[in-house]
């Protein structure tokens, strides 16, 4: 924590966008390509300076594990901002939240009308330069004990880089039976309340006080659990604390 220049505390109340980037290494990757992660947004209005942020990244493809609409929303707030990255292929699963509105066909249309990948217990090959990915995504809509980890992962055809979109990150003995190399959730909004300083969140839904998947990079059996934080700035009046909206940056590395 530096106490000299107050930025802790910035982003601490202030709610200040963090950036959080991480190196993956993989032999199946044959060149570098980048991800940008962006989870929960809950519709929150991002301005210019944010998409130049992620541009400035030159982003290979973009990763949304789901809520970044919610049913209290303004559809348009997050629809614009996907609209303003469109020229950059964007990967989405649902979360909770989706499920649950009213729109939720209708949001789904948007995202395909602005060339969204939607994944729902779908995989597709993506090429980026001579890397091949294939990325995946499930829906948040059943429980973990309603997934096949078999299931999943015959989904996989090719011997790419696999990358699971799945909007819980709690689904640990799902996640540990899945052959992937990567799975990216959101979900926890890093446990909402921190003390200065700390990594630990108070409190998740479904894990409880002081849970576990909340945000970082963990190791599973066969592959790497990636959490976002996610970026929204406060639940519906209830504000993060010392815990910022974060924006992911994934290097991936041969
Ligand atoms: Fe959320």
């Amino acid at each position: 924590m530096n106490t000299q220049d107050f930025t802790w505390l910035k982003k601490g109340i202030l709610n200040e966008l963090e950036i959080t980037e991480y190196h993956l290494t993989s032999p199946k990757l044959h060149e570098e390509a980048t991800a940008i992660l962006l989870s929960d947004l809950h519709g929150t209005r991002y301005g210019k300076e944010f998409i130049q942020t992620i541009c400035s990244y030159h982003p290979d493809f973009i990763l949304l594990p789901g809520d970044i609409y919610d049913e209290w929303c303004d559809i348009q707030k997050t629809t614009n901002l996907l609209r303003k990255l469109k020229d950059i292929p964007m990967f989405y699963s649902t979360g909770n939240h989706e499920e649950r509105m009213d729109e939720y066909f209708e949001v789904l249309e948007d995202l395909r009308n602005l060339g969204v990948h939607v994944l729902q217990k779908k995989v597709l090959s993506f090429s980026v330069r001579s890397n091949l990915f294939e990325i995946g995504g499930i829906s948040s809509r059943l429980t973990e004990k309603s997934y096949e980890a078999k299931e999943i992962n015959a989904l996989y055809q090719t011997e790419g880089y696999r990358i699971l979109l799945s909007h819980r990150p709690h689904w640990k003995n799902l996640y540990n039976a899945m052959e992937v190399d990567l799975i990216v959730s959101g979900h926890a909004h890093g446990g909402q309340w921190r003390m200065p300083g700390g990594h630990k969140g108070l409190i998740a839904p479904q894990q409880g006080f002081f849970p576990t998947y909340t945000e970082g990079l963990l190791k599973l059996k066969h592959a790497q659990l990636l959490i976002g934080r996610g970026l929204v700035k406060e639940y519906h009046g209830i504000p993060r604390l010392f815990n910022p909206p974060e924006l992911v940056v994934i290097h991936f590395h041969p």
